[in-house]
Order: structure tokens, then C-alpha cells, then sequence
């Protein structure tokens, strides 16, 4: 698996220091407001489970799972809902856990149904940022690492459902995927 990886952008114990800090800066803004933290499948399930465990104060979980992307590099364009939340989200402070974001598809989709769901709030929390993948404005109000414009797997993320249980963040081999 790891020979499929051209560079190791961010290793374990990089991520691992970003996500305890993202953890931190939640645990402050989010005192005394139980949260309800939304982790969207699959690519976040990672980064969701070691982030919560870097949060000190009460909150609630729940999952969504989304794709665009299928098995294809490159978004279809076109948000597929195919799990729904289990709770309703009305008056809620919701925070969004993702893994990426890159053009910015997903989450606009998705804080557009919350919206219309009347969230309190809605906090957008991504591990990695990719700006120059951008089709829509949309910004995280909390990132870990910006990517270069480059086609990266690992912790969470994957190509064609592989590679997501890697502990790190790499540029995938362009001929894995041209072959
Ligand atoms: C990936 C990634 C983000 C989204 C980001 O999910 O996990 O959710 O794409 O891309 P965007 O900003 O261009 O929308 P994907 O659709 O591949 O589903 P997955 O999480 O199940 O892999
Ligand atoms: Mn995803
Ligand atoms: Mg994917």
C-alpha cells in the first residue's frame, strides 16, 4: 500500500499534534453548548474518532454519509445523500467534521440542508484544505493542513474505497490511477 504513495505529506505524529490542537480550540468555543459533531462518511470517520477524543467537553455524535465522488478522481458534481442524520437538527450547534475539502460541493450541499433544518449554528471543521480545487466559495471555520492541487489518500481518504485505513496523508502514484 505504502508504495502506492509518491510523498508522504503529513505523517502520523504531525496529524496527530494538528488534531489535538483542533480538539482544543473546539473544547473552548463549544463550553457549555452540547454540540452535536456530524461526521461525514466515510472519509472522516478517522478523523472524527480522534478528534471527539480530543474534546473535553459534553457533546453528541451522529453520522451522514455522502458521496460525489464514486470511483472516479474527480467530482461528479452531484451529492448523493445515502445516509441521513438519526436526530433532528433544529436549534442544534452543530459542528460538521470532514476530512477535505476541495471544491467545495459536499459542504455547500450539506450546510444547505441544515440550514433548511434550522440549525442554530453550523461550524465547519476540516482536517485538509485543498483552495485550489474550489467550484463554489466556502471556507472552514477550522482547518488542519492546506494540500496542493495534487490527487492525496490516506487517514480516511481514498481512491476507489482503498487506502483510507493509512495512518498518513500522501500524494497518490499518478499510475495507479491511469492504468
Ligand atoms: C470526498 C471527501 C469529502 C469530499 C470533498 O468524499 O471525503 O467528503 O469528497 O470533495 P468536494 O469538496 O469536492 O465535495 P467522497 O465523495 O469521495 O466520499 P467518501 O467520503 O465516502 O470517500
Ligand atoms: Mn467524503
Ligand atoms: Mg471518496
Amino acid at each position: 500500500m505504502l508504495n502506492d504513495i509518491q510523498e508522504v505529506l503529513y505523517d502520523e505524529n504531525q496529524i496527530q499534534q494538528k488534531v489535538s490542537e483542533l480538539g482544543e480550540t473546539i473544547s473552548r468555543e463549544f463550553e457549555g453548548r452540547n454540540p452535536l459533531v456530524i461526521c461525514v462518511l466515510k472519509g472522516a470517520f478517522i478523523f472524527m474518532a480522534d478528534l471527539v477524543k480530543k474534546i473535553t467537553i459534553p457533546l453528541e455524535i451522529d453520522f451522514m454519509a455522502v458521496s460525489s465522488y464514486g470511483q472516479s478522481t474527480k467530482t461528479s458534481g452531484v451529492v448523493k445523500i445515502i445516509k441521513d442524520l438519526d436526530v433532528p437538527v433544529q436549534g442544534r450547534d452543530i459542528i460538521i467534521v470532514e476530512d477535505i475539502i476541495d471544491s467545495g460541493l459536499t459542504l455547500s450541499y450539506l450546510i444547505d440542508v441544515l440550514e433548511r433544518r434550522n440549525a442554530k449554528s453550523v461550524t465547519l471543521v476540516t482536517l485538509f484544505d485543498k483552495p485550489t480545487g474550489r467550484k463554489v466559495e466556502l471556507e472552514a471555520d477550522h482547518k488542519g493542513f492546506i494540500l496542493p492541487d495534487a490527487f492525496v489518500v490516506g487517514y480516511g481518504l481514498d481512491y476507489a474505497e482503498k487506502y483510507r485505513n493509512l495512518p498518513l496523508i500522501g500524494i497518490l502514484k499518478p499510475e495507479v490511477y491511469e492504468k
